[in-house]
């Protein structure tokens, strides 16, 4: 199993710092998220129904019905590698490392990429994976370019595959309005934007043969009841929606501003997180970690990855701390 952000119980251990008094910023998950109203008991005694108002509610969201529900988006990013004879896959490096991992794992060759080289590399491979805009490093493409990519790839069979986890706070920038063209795969999460990550659901947008591919071989009931049910909710709410882009842009660019006081070289980001390539990134992160503050380290680049505190405590201790740490460095 990789490492991922969010693990504040090993932290809480090897720190020896009880788990509730941590400052968690290891995510990108939004600390203020929908808030969920009681399910109501029905909804966890029937069967999931997947005629219920799931998939209209978010063809109305993301401006297209080309879509399937799936347990998250990582049940589709283990399911869709198994779709495909072994194949020549480039993605970016660093980027969300279950995509490499579920590729090489089905049989694949995967070539790592910097933004720059794709544009050659491209007419080479048979899919192109990108998380857009990317994590860590909050790199995105124009989507002119992304359009042109689709098109020579699909040309030879080959597939798009945008994974838009992070795509939530910047709708304009989404390709789910091109949903449907040959090629193109997006990958849908509730777990970021919507701060609903346990919850487990998130969607494929692709061709309609595609869908019926990847729904066969994830079998029925892949999202449950009560989850259907709850992103139903929060994808209707567009009263909350509205409020929280703005709210998150305004978090973030405080974020940035709060490290960037503090000497760390801001070199990415997004609504949710900020990244920051940091020769001494391990020393920092436990520097952060000794105080209780958890945030994501990456050692190739050496870089951290700070979410946003979810309220003004969190703020006045993480500018605290890190006020505390660069006075030493
Ligand atoms: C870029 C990216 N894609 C997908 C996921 C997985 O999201 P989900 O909770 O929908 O499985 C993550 C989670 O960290 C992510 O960062």
């Amino acid at each position: 199993l990789l490492e991922h952000g969010g693990g504040v119980r090993l932290a809480a251990a090897r720190y020896r710092i009880p788990v509730g008094d941590w400052l968690d910023l290891s995510t990108g998950i939004n600390p203020n998220g929908w808030p969920v109203p009681p399910v109501p008991a029905s909804i966890w005694r029937r069967l999931p129904e997947d005629d219920d108002d799931l998939t209209r509610v978010a063809a109305d969201y993301y401006g297209t019905d080309q879509l399937l529900p799936v347990a998250g988006s990582q049940a589709a990013i283990q399911a869709l590698p198994l779709l495909r004879p072994p194949c020549r896959v480039g993605m970016l490096a660093p980027s969300y490392n279950e995509h490499p991992h579920a590729w090489r794992w089905a049989g694949h060759e995967v070539v790592a990429l910097a933004v720059d080289a794709i544009e050659t590399a491209v007419d080479t491979l048979d899919v192109l994976l990108l998380c857009h805009p990317n994590n860590p490093t909050g790199a995105r493409v124009v989507p002119a370019t992304l359009a042109d990519w689709r098109a020579r790839l699909a040309a030879r069979g080959g597939w798009l595959v945008v994974d838009e986890a992070f795509m939530d706070a910047t709708p304009e920038q989404s390709l789910a309005a091109q949903a449907g063209t040959p090629g193109l795969v997006i990958l849908r999460s509730l777990g970021k934007f919507f701060g609903l990550a346990g919850v487990r659901v998130g969607f494929v947008l692709a061709e309609a043969a595609l869908r019926r591919r990847l729904q066969e071989s994830l079998g029925p009931w892949t999202v449950n009841g009560p989850g259907r049910w709850v992103a139903t909710q929060a994808l209707a709410d567009r009263a909350w929606q509205e409020r929280a882009r703005p709210q998150l842009h305004a978090a973030s660019a405080r974020l940035a501003q709060l490290l960037t006081a503090q000497g760390w070289s801001v070199s990415g980001g997004t609504a949710l997180f900020q990244w920051c390539l940091e020769p001494e990134a391990i020393r920092l992160q436990d520097a952060l970690a000794r105080r209780g503050i958890w945030i994501r380290r990456f050692d190739e680049p050496a870089s951290l990855r700070l979410g946003l505190p979810g309220d003004e405590t969190g703020w006045q201790r993480l500018e605290r701390v890190l006020a505390e740490i660069c006075a030493r460095r």
